[in-house]
């Protein structure tokens, strides 16, 4: 499913990219994927999968 709709962004897109780079806030997220650049919905959604996926780093 898409999370970031404005540019397409899937979940498990966003899950990759954590667990490679474990970034440790939304602005490092999107160093490496543009989530949240366009109408910043996705922001919340972003940070709940972040946190899950750190969890269980
Ligand atoms: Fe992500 Fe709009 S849905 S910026």
């Amino acid at each position: 499913m898409y999370v970031c709709l404005c540019n397409a962004i899937s979940d498990k897109t966003l899950r990759e990219v954590v667990r490679r780079y474990q970034p440790r806030s939304i602005q490092q997220l999107r160093q490496f994927v543009p989530v949240g650049k366009q109408c910043g919905k996705c922001i919340r959604a972003a940070r709940e999968i972040m946190d899950s996926e750190m969890q269980h780093a």
